[in-house]
């Protein structure tokens, strides 16, 4: 890949979907797409440029599927789980107490593993949320990673990374062996709280409706700042004014311009700043059709 094609493919991926690819980066972007390119019928990492450049939305997409870091586990980072625990459910329990419903969204959610946890902490909640409607929406841009989660198949790598063993027998079934281990399968409860969809956080959030609650954790990390403040300005319009972001623990939400503001002492956890000026275009008000 020469230097100019590389650009080229940094911008087109920054466009896409926010991926902030640093220059030094271009031998781990060809050792990625060269497989991928000749798997996705591109003939060989030449061809896929060529598409990419000409601006074919499959062949972009690809790429910025190719190039997304998919990392995650069980409860990955146990304060943020603590803070959804003794801060977040208790509050919106009384406070939704009449309405009985609970809309959490676990955006960039990879291959599951973050709303299956999230589910897990609402069920293991009990009684407060008996005969309440939850639902979990677990949006990626990466069809291959979404449909994982779908699945709701684990290995026996993924449980044994963040899930303490009695939530494993709790919420899960075993469900055949591989060479290299047992398989895991979630509870059928827990996953019908979870419903998926493909989303692009560059997009508009309106289709998805309104949450209480929204975990968007290590993601904006691999954004740049412009990305990142577009990104945090579309999620403050997806959460209702007193509800709650969450940001992976080496995140944080530091201008004054910023939609949210931190939770004096439990890191990553947001409220809205309703004295923060309105994002681009938003108006102060619901339109009521
Ligand atoms: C490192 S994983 C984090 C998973 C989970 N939130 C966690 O903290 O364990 C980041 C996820 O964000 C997704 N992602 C990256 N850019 C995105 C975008 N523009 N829109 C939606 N998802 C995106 C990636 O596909 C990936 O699955």
């Amino acid at each position: 890949m020469t230097p100019s094609e590389f650009d080229d493919l940094r911008c087109l991926l920054r466009q896409h979907s926010g991926l902030d690819l640093s220059r030094d980066k271009q031998a781990l972007v060809e050792s990625r797409l060269t497989p991928f390119a000749r798997r996705g019928g591109f003939g060989d990492l030449a061809g896929l440029l060529r598409q990419v450049r000409a601006g074919e939305p499959r062949a972009i997409a690809d790429v910025a599927e190719a190039m997304t870091t998919n990392e995650t586990s069980f409860f990955r980072d146990r304060a943020a789980f603590a803070h959804l625990r003794e801060v977040i459910l208790p509050a919106l329990s009384r406070s939704r107490a009449s309405r009985r419903r609970l809309r959490i969204w676990s955006a960039g959610c990879s291959t599951g593993q973050e709303p299956y946890s999230i589910a897990m902490c609402v069920k293991d909640f009990g009684a407060p949320f008996d005969g309440w409607q939850i639902e979990i929406v677990a949006t990626d841009l990466s069809r291959a990673v979404l449909q994982r989660s779908e699945d709701g198949l684990f290995s026996q790598f993924d449980v044994q990374r963040g899930l303490p063993i009695h939530m494993l027998l709790d919420h899960f079934m075993p469900v055949g062996e591989t060479p290299v281990g047992q398989v895991w399968r979630i509870n059928p409860e827990l996953r019908a709280m979870v419903t998926h969809r493909p989303f692009n956080l560059l997009h508009d959030c309106a289709p998805l409706g309104m949450f209480d609650v929204i975990f968007c954790r290590n993601v904006l990390i691999a954004f740049d700042d412009a990305t990142r403040t577009k990104v945090l300005a579309g999620l403050s319009q997806a959460l209702h004014t007193d509800g709650y972001l969450m940001l992976g623990g080496a995140e944080t939400v530091r201008r004054l311009t910023d939609p949210f503001k931190p939770h004096p002492d439990r890191r990553g956890l947001y409220r809205r700043d309703l004295r923060a000026p309105l994002a681009p275009g938003a108006m102060p008000f619901k339109v009521v059709a």
